[in-house]
């Protein structure tokens, strides 16, 4: 397989105030393409070409970097552009709610840990809810990392690149990652992964 950009699943302002067209004109058509691009030359040669995305991650992790450190990205964006949608947030669907309080002791502790997380991640990086052994966990990794290196699967995820905020937030990480879990998250698409992960 080749690395392929995949459209934006809404309009470029679909999801202003509170993400700008322009973040997502940059973030997407010049970010997200800049990490495909490179990752196909970097793939190319490596014996890799033939595998899943998912399994290009793990097999590079320690192993190959600059290869890791692209295709890493690339899995993150096209899942990110997903986890957003217009008019995001509000109510967790039952099914994830429900673990959401059993495991992370309820929406509002988990809301502020994932917030923590993302606020906490120093530099360059994502936080994430993930599954792992059966149970969710909120984790957070730098660069390009992602549960998927740590024996868990990423249900949803934001990315705390400056690229995803600076032009609308400055440097106001914390009024971003709340304007994401509050306005933008698509719950629909992280229910689908919560339930392709606990299969
Ligand atoms: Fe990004």
């Amino acid at each position: 397989m080749s690395f392929e950009l995949p459209d934006l699943p809404y309009a470029y302002d679909a999801l202003a105030p509170y993400m700008s067209a322009e973040t997502l004109e940059f973030h997407h058509d010049k970010h997200h393409q800049a990490y495909v691009t490179k990752g196909n030359e970097l793939l190319a040669g490596t014996g890799l070409e033939g595998k899943s995305l998912e399994e290009i991650v793990k097999e590079s992790y320690g192993t190959n970097a600059p290869l890791f450190n692209n295709a890493g990205q690339h899995y993150n964006h096209i899942h990110f552009w997903k986890w957003m949608k217009k008019d995001g947030g509000g109510a967790v669907p039952g099914a994830l709610a429900s673990k959401i309080d059993s495991d992370l002791g309820g929406y509002d502790k988990f809301r502020a840990d994932f917030i923590a997380a993302g606020v906490g991640q120093f530099g360059s990086g994502w936080a994430w809810l993930a599954v792992k052994n059966g149970k969710l966990e909120i984790m957070k990794t730098p660069n390009g990392e992602n549960p998927l290196v740590h024996g868990a699967s990423p249900i949803l995820g934001v990315d705390v690149w400056e690229h995803s905020y600076y032009i609308d937030y400055r440097n106001a990480r914390p009024k971003y990652l709340e304007a994401f879990i509050d306005n933008m998250v698509n719950w629909d698409y992280v229910l689908e992964m919560y339930e392709a992960a606990a299969k």
